[in-house]
């Protein structure tokens, strides 16, 4: 699939974002883990969360889907089966990474396993704390890459005080899980500020878990209640039509979307880059406070984002780059080196998708600059199939009298399987 986005008109408009990507993860998991039988609405269904949902199945889950519904039935803390074949998390990093917490020192024998890109991603960075806690997990480079495999332990892992080296909302979460079966209170240091889903749904679901300054303490408790949640739209989703309407000059109104203030960084950086952005928050669900966006465009001058706005924004950097081609000033990125260890290398992606529409972009070693505005040209854009990389380059269309080609573009499924029809319904063209 290699559509050409266009439009002509630009897109804005009236919209309701898709499911949210980390928050249904993070729902199905709990769910199976939890004492009972819980109900996800809304729940994303493709992509990275299928391979959610296929692993939670293979160690022994209950997941049926009714009128819209995912009635998923817990087996404990403890309840996993061994699973009869290798799991495998495809594309899905945070499937990987929370999956290892989850089944870490369980009496099970279990290898997990993903596609290309997924073996190329780090996975030392659980690993590592994961042994210290008493699990024993094998991996290929001596733990470092994927496949993982999870030897059978006691059921229980050793209480862990741990200083995070990588700002990494998937790491902590994954430590956060297994610290659930921890036979005394663990505690978390260093870079613990990242996206909080997993403190706010285990606090509401009764879990003793408190931010002691920059500290996360948790105390394992004996199980977890079942529980219902309606999934919040995906911010980081309707970050590419927030871009688009602004590169358009057109404004938007977002509904039932995800007001998580640790995935507020790209809505704070448009602010600052003259956009008016109003939140209004209307319900929370399981401790996600969801509501209605508004966006008007102004005209957009640059903007500088260093290392401690990054994790707040960490998916929403290609889509900056795109901004910077039209704003007035300069966009530089610092302290984003955690970007080359996504789906893809993002920064050298983000400069193969500059170039290939005829624009400049300084990558450094940690971010980039663009300067704009710059004059840019159709062009063909090859994601390297990663979903982020592909949405940030059709949103560029809006920009570019002529339109954005993308090459395979049915990666974007991940995280955002109407991304095609959403696009047209906001006034542009996919030919
Ligand atoms: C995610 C955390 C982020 C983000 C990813 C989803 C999560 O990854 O990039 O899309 O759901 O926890 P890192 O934790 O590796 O930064």
């Amino acid at each position: 699939m290699n559509p050409t986005f266009r439009a002509p008109r630009g897109t804005g408009g009236e919209y309701t974002p898709p499911p949210d990507k980390s928050i249904t993860h993070r729902a199905l998991m709990l769910a199976a883990i939890s004492s009972g039988k819980s109900s996800i609405t809304n729940a994303l269904a493709t992509g990275d969360c299928v391979s959610t949902r296929k692993c939670l199945e293979d160690l022994g889950s209950s997941i049926e889907e009714t009128d819209h519904r995912l009635v998923v039935r817990g087996a404990g803390l403890r309840g996993f089966r061994e699973p009869d074949r290798p799991l495998d998390a495809e594309n899905s990093g945070t499937t990987t990474r929370l999956l290892s917490g989850l089944m870490a020192g369980l009496p099970i024998f279990a290898v997990l396993t993903g596609d290309r890109s997924l073996l190329g991603r780090p996975m030392g960075r659980v690993v590592q704390p994961l042994r210290l806690m008493g699990a024993r997990i094998e991996g290929r480079d001596g733990g470092k890459f994927a496949p993982l495999c999870f030897l059978p332990g006691s059921g229980d892992l050793a209480p862990l005080e741990f200083s995070l080296p990588v700002p990494s909302a998937q790491v902590k979460s994954c430590l956060l899980l297994a610290a659930l079966r921890a036979g005394g209170t663990s505690r978390f240091s260093g870079r613990t500020s990242s996206r909080d889903h997993t403190e706010r749904m285990l606090a509401a679901l009764g879990v003793v878990l408190e931010r002691q300054g920059e500290e996360l303490v948790v105390s394992p408790p004996r199980s977890l209640p079942a529980f219902e949640i309606v999934i919040p739209g995906d911010i980081s989703s309707c970050a590419f039509f927030v871009a688009a309407s602004l590169i358009s000059g057109r404004d938007m109104l977002v509904r039932g979307c995800g007001l998580n203030p640790s995935r507020m960084g790209f809505l704070n950086v448009v602010t600052r880059m003259g956009a008016r952005v109003e939140s209004r928050e209307e319900r929370v669900s399981l401790g996600e406070p969801v509501g209605t966006l508004r966006v008007s465009a102004g005209e957009l001058t640059g903007a500088k984002i260093g290392v401690e706005e990054v994790p707040e924004l960490i998916d929403e950097i290609p889509l900056l780059a795109v901004l910077g081609l039209f704003c007035h000033g300069v966009v530089e990125v610092r302290g984003a080196e955690e970007l080359r260890f996504k789906e893809s290398d993002r920064l050298m992606m983000i400069s193969s998708l500059v170039e290939g529409l005829g624009g400049k972009v300084e990558v450094f070693e940690d971010g980039f600059a663009v300067e704009g505005p710059q004059e840019l040209r159709p062009g063909t854009i090859d994601p390297g199939g990663d979903h982020r990389i592909a949405m940030a380059a059709a949103v560029a269309a809006s920009g570019i009298r002529g339109g954005v080609r993308v090459q395979g573009f049915e990666c974007a499924a991940v995280s955002y399987p109407d991304f095609v029809r959403d696009f047209i319904a906001l006034g542009g063209q996919v030919a």
